[in-house]
């Protein structure tokens, strides 16, 4: 009779039959079919685009849109980017660049143009926003050689200095004056509050609208 004990028996197998340094079932499929699926695709999708260089094209270019719109009295109908700002197209496109990049950031006025008569900061205003929209920049205020009266009463009041401010105060106090806001140099400069002019002008700015509103 034998006394050899037998041999030890393996160690009890892990859920998948697998131990569990070693990659499971799982993990071993989830792994491949993502690397497979990206390999896959990357090469139907970059096959596509070498066929076509069109595609290629669109697929690099950012998404445009046509727009029509009239600046000062003139009708305009471009394609631009969809991300582009009103302030961009009236100074990148139309060539208009009286309207002021200050921050870009609406913070400082210095963009201020009327839309269909309303103020608005053209920095933060989406060109393609504005179909069939009237708007009204600093240049589209004089008569001619004739100045707008509130052009004409900041050069009587000395209301800028660097003057960087300017053209978005005109047009701030244009609106600020239809809208009626100019029952006191209070309601002015509560009103006129988004214009910020760096080199503190605010006694002659308000004087301005003052006089143009028939105050003074
Ligand atoms: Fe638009 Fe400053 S540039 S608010
Ligand atoms: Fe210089 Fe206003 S005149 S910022």
């Amino acid at each position: 009779m034998s006394t050899e004990l037998p041999e030890p028996a393996a160690p009890p197998p892990t859920g998948d039959g697998e131990s569990s340094q070693a990659p499971t079932r799982r993990t071993f499929i989830a792994t491949s079919t993502a690397v497979g699926g990206a390999v896959v695709a990357g090469g139907v999708i970059g096959g596509a685009l070498l066929a076509d260089p069109e595609a290629a094209t669109a697929a690099e270019s950012p998404p445009s849109s046509r727009v029509s719109l009239t600046v000062n009295g003139t009708r305009h109908t471009v394609t631009v980017d969809n991300r582009t700002s009103l302030l961009d197209l009236l100074r990148e496109h139309l060539g208009l660049t009286g309207s002021k990049k200050g921050c870009n950031a609406g913070a400082c006025g210095a963009c201020t143009v009327l839309v269909d008569g309303q103020r608005h900061n053209a920095c933060l205003t989406l060109a393609v926003r504005l179909e069939a929209a009237e708007v009204t920049t600093v240049e589209g205020l004089a008569e001619g050689d004739q100045l707008h009266p509130l052009q004409q009463a900041f050069i009587d009041q000395d209301a800028f200095q660097c003057g960087y401010c300017t053209p978005g105060q005109i047009v701030s106090g244009v609106g600020c004056i239809q809208e009626g806001h100019t029952g006191s140099p209070e309601e002015i400069r509560e009103w006129m509050s988004g214009n910020i002019c760096r080199c503190g002008c605010y006694v002659k700015i308000v004087r301005a609208v003052e006089q143009t509103a028939g105050r003074k």
